[in-house]
């Protein structure tokens, strides 16, 4: 638990930047960060990028993996987690484009790319690390409340909550905001040789309390974590109000 949204920031930044330069990764020996997109690992990705600039970290020998996409977005569409992931990410440090993977909402066959991409991902070896956040009904990625818990890439459709909560990003208009999404699965985040969870703000309170003092429940998919080998949540104050 931290004090707040910059120090909680700070610390999934620190932590993630040690835990690549402990592998020290080469070509042969790529480190594999799973990655999210939301507000939540905003501030965690503006420290990586000073520690980046700081020559703290490199990202050249690393590949990502993101959890989602909406489908039918253009990629070049502010919104799209492609836009998301370049301006807000990787156009600041020094990834290769080759190393980066992000679904592709406008697959011409979309189950063949969510098949595609769990190849990939066993191709090279598995994910070290898959950071996350959390929907306020606590979703990870676009694992919806009912999802299966041993789910893996596909195509979901977005619940009403979750097409409303995001609409914040689509002019307040809810009609604006897909209606499906491409999404990592939780079987697959579970597969994750570690998984940290960032967690910010009174609206995820309700959602922390259930996913770790309530039992595992499909209903609230992060829940799963409690049976992983190696899962963290880092929160701030504000968020532990219902625990
Ligand atoms: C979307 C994403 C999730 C993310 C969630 C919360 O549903 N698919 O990966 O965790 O939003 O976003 P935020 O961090 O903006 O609250």
């Amino acid at each position: 638990i931290q004090e707040n949204y910059q120090a909680l920031s700070k610390w999934v930044a620190y932590y993630i930047a040690q835990k690549i330069n402990r592998f020290n990764p080469t070509p042969d020996k790529p480190y594999v960060l799973g990655l999210p997109t939301g507000s939540s690992p905003l501030g965690t990705y503006q420290e990586l990028i000073q520690l980046y600039k700081q020559g703290k970290v490199s990202f050249e020998n690393v590949i990502t993996f993101n959890m989602d996409e909406y489908v039918g977005l253009p990629e070049d569409h502010p919104q799209s987690y492609h836009y998301f992931m370049w301006h807000n990410f990787f156009s600041h440090i020094d990834i290769k484009k080759e190393n980066v993977h992000i679904l592709d909402g406008n697959a011409p066959d979309l189950e063949k790319e969510c098949e595609a991409y769990e190849e990939k991902i066993k191709e090279v070896g598995g994910i070290h690390l898959f950071l996350g956040g959390i929907g306020p009904d606590g979703h990870i990625a676009f694992n919806e409340p009912g999802s299966s818990l041993t789910s893996r890439t596909r195509i979901k459709t977005l619940t009403y909550d979750t097409r409303l909560a995001n609409s914040r990003f689509f002019n307040n208009d809810i009609n604006q905001v897909p209606k499906t999404a491409l999404t990592v699965g939780v079987g697959t985040i579970m597969d994750a040789r570690e998984v940290v969870i960032i967690i910010s703000g009174y609206n995820k309170a309700r959602a922390l309390q259930k996913v770790v003092e309530e039992g595992v429940n499909h209903m609230w998919t992060v829940s799963m974590l409690q049976l992983h080998r190696k899962a963290m949540i880092v929160c701030d104050d504000e968020s532990t109000m219902e625990l």
